[in-house]
Formats: structure tokens, C-alpha cells, sequence
């Protein structure tokens, strides 16, 4: 076990341990370092969970999916921060995050594929969200690459990318510039830890620490590269189905097409040629081209689920619990602006803003009720 203490501020701020160091609590230390905060990150391995092997989708539309309302509010709500929180990151470090607004294609192979695509893109654009349906033609003049079978799709113009790897690089220089020291240690037990306000940001370890149900959920994932010294063929994100197998390539600017991804539930973090083969027949259907490429990375990385598939945010067990930022799923990267800014302020100012409400630990972890009266009924007023 770590028993750590964490420092005081040079202006006599609070104390704050961030336990975990990928996207997320790299993000939080940041933040809460700038407001004044003397903060100490805690992770053995500082980088290397679900962030390094994701895509880095900004998609607060393509995501809004049925019966997850709250959620989708979520994601709109760090989708508007976005442009100034990579423009502030950049500022702080002078580091290139590869975030591109270029936009998000969403396309079907099939007429089924399309049917099922156009559904979701309809309750999307019910909820007021951007979608513009395109024609084959459209589309193709949008990414003049797609095969010619692809039967349709639409334009999402405020779905974006950013390259995680870049991201975490940036996030944690910049939160090494702003004070904060990190201590390559595995914390088991967060008795053993003296500060002022802890952060659990520990990914799929947050259901140790924390005894929350965050459960780890496999997705295999492939990068491609581009023939030396050319662009990818694609500009746009491009999401969709290809005889039914979900696929999503996400071009970068050096060359790199990141191919994701399986969702599976399972826990380990073996690669599968099967998975591989699927992942590749579902990319090549929709862009041809992407067969010339090579193929440089197979990965597996653990999201961090919750029953509901939507983040813990918040504050553990009342007033005097440690702070959870974890569970972000699918979301890690789209929701790290969000979750950074208001569990900072959480940390640092006791106030919760209401877009927490919904993600509150509460929800998997009520309070413990009130002691009971002879009758077996709760008795406190609370
Ligand atoms: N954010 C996409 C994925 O989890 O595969």
C-alpha cells in the first residue's frame, strides 16, 4: 500500500492526489494545479490505459444514441469546450494535438446498412443535433475514395478528432509546467493517502479502489499508414456499417487511419485474428484504397464501463468521500474537457454543477440510509 502525502500549495491551496494518470486525471491534475492547487498524480504506469489506444473522436452526434438522453448532454456540453481547451493546451506546451474539425461521414455499404444508419441519424436530428443526409453523389464528393457501393449516408459537421497520444503527451507536460509532481506508484488503498481532496481518475482500477461497478469492456483497434509522404485518401472521420460490421477509420494528417473497434466484454487484451480480419473487411468495403496501406499496430485496450455506459462523476460516500472521475466508456477523450473543468472545480470549490447530477456515484452507491426505527423504517429526516 502507498501511504503518500500530498503538498501545499505555493499559494497556500488545497492539497489534491489525482489517482490515475491517463487522459482524465492528467486533465484534472492540469486544471486543478492551475486554480492553485499543490496536486501529486499517482500511476505506475502513467499513460498506458484505454488512452493510448484510442481513436480520439470528438463525437457528441454520432454518439447520441438511443436511451442515452443524459448522456448525450454530456457530450454536447465538453464538445463546446473542446476548441478552447486544445487552443489553451497548445498555448501551455506548443504541442501539435492533431485536433481536426474537418467533420464526421457516417455511411452505410447496404441497403440494410443505410436503413439502419439513417434510424439513428433520424432520432439524432429529432434531438436538434446537426446531421445532413447525402446522396451517393454527396457523399462521394465530400471522399471521393469511397467505394462506389456505399449506398448512402450523411455529414455530422460537428463530430471532430484529436490524437490521444499527442493528448496525454500534452496533458502531461503542461500539468508538469503548471506544478504537478507525479509518483510512479500504484495506489491500493486510499486510506493510506493524506491530502485535502482525492480524485480517483483510475479507469478500470476505480472498481478496486472504490468498490463502484466499473467493469473493463475489450476493443481491438488496428493503425494503418499511408504510403510514405502521403496523406490518408480520407479527410473526414467516416463511421458506418458495412455489411453490418461497424467500423470507423479516423484519418490523421502524418498518415495514420486508426481502424476501430470491437466491443467485447471480456478482460483481456489479446489481439484475435478474427477481429483483425472483421476490422479490415469492414474498412477496405468502405475505402477501397486502404488495402495498399500497411499495417502497423494491432492493439487491445480496456474501456471502462458502468451499467449505464455513462461516466461516475462525482463525489463517493457524502460530503467527505473522495471525488470519482472515471467510468467514461466509449468517451474518454470526447468528455476529458468536461469531466477536467467540473470535477476541478468540485475539488477545489465544494460546488457541483448541475450537468453532474445525472453521473453521480450515488446511483450505483447510495448513501448508507439512516439508522432504523423498531419497525424496520429508516427514522433520520434525511
Ligand atoms: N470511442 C470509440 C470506441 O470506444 O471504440
Amino acid at each position: 500500500m502507498l501511504t503518500g502525502t500530498a503538498r501545499s500549495g505555493a499559494g497556500g491551496g488545497p492539497e489534491v492526489a489525482v489517482i490515475g494518470a491517463g487522459p482524465i486525471g492528467l486533465a484534472v491534475a492540469w486544471r486543478c494545479a492551475l486554480a492553485g492547487a499543490a496536486v501529486t498524480g499517482y500511476d505506475p504506469t502513467p499513460g498506458s490505459g484505454a488512452g493510448a489506444v484510442a481513436a480520439g473522436m470528438v463525437a457528441p452526434v454520432a454518439e447520441a444514441i438511443f436511451g442515452e438522453r443524459e448522456l448525450t448532454g454530456l457530450l454536447a456540453a465538453s464538445a463546446s469546450r473542446w476548441p478552447a481547451f486544445a487552443a489553451e493546451l497548445t498555448a501551455a506546451t506548443g504541442a501539435d494535438l492533431g485536433y481536426r474539425t474537418d467533420g464526421t461521414l457516417v455511411v452505410g455499404l447496404t441497403a440494410d446498412d443505410l436503413t439502419e444508419a439513417r434510424r439513428l441519424w433520424t432520432y439524432q436530428r429529432e434531438l436538434g443535433l446537426p446531421v445532413t443526409p447525402l446522396r451517393p453523389t454527396g457523399l462521394r464528393e465530400c471522399e471521393p475514395a469511397l467505394a462506389t457501393r456505399v449506398r448512402g449516408g450523411a455529414l455530422l459537421p460537428t463530430d471532430h478528432q484529436v490524437d490521444p497520444r499527442r493528448l496525454t503527451a500534452a496533458l502531461r507536460r503542461a500539468a508538469e509546467r503548471a506544478g504537478v509532481r507525479f509518483v510512479p506508484t500504484a495506489v491500493t488503498d486510499l486510506a493510506g493517502l493524506r491530502a485535502d481532496v482525492t480524485v480517483v481518475a483510475a479507469g478500470c482500477g476505480t472498481a478496486a479502489l472504490t468498490g463502484l461497478p466499473v467493469r473493463p469492456v475489450k476493443g481491438q483497434i488496428l493503425r494503418l499508414r499511408a504510403p510514405a509522404g502521403t496523406a490518408p485518401a480520407i479527410r473526414y472521420v467516416v463511421r458506418g456499417l458495412a455489411d453490418g460490421e461497424p467500423v470507423y477509420l479516423v484519418p490523421r494528417r502524418d498518415g495514420e487511419v486508426v481502424v476501430g473497434a470491437t466491443v467485447e466484454e471480456r478482460s483481456d487484451t489479446e489481439v484475435t485474428a478474427g477481429a483483425v480480419q472483421r476490422l479490415l473487411r469492414a474498412a477496405t468495403d468502405l475505402v477501397p484504397e486502404l488495402a495498399e496501406y500497411r499495417l502497423v499496430e494491432a492493439t487491445a485496450g480496456l474501456r471502462p464501463g458502468t451499467p449505464d455506459n455513462a461516466p461516475i462523476l462525482g463525489r463517493l460516500a457524502g460530503r467527505s468521500g473522495p471525488l470519482v472521475a472515471a467510468g467514461h466508456h466509449r468517451h474518454g477523450i470526447a468528455l476529458t474537457p468536461v469531466t477536467a473543468d467540473l470535477i476541478a472545480e468540485l475539488a477545489l470549490t465544494g460546488r457541483a454543477d448541475p450537468l453532474l447530477d445525472p453521473f453521480t456515484p450515488d446511483r450505483f452507491a447510495p448513501s448508507p440510509p439512516g439508522p432504523a426505527g423498531p419497525d424496520g423504517t429508516e427514522v433520520s429526516g434525511r
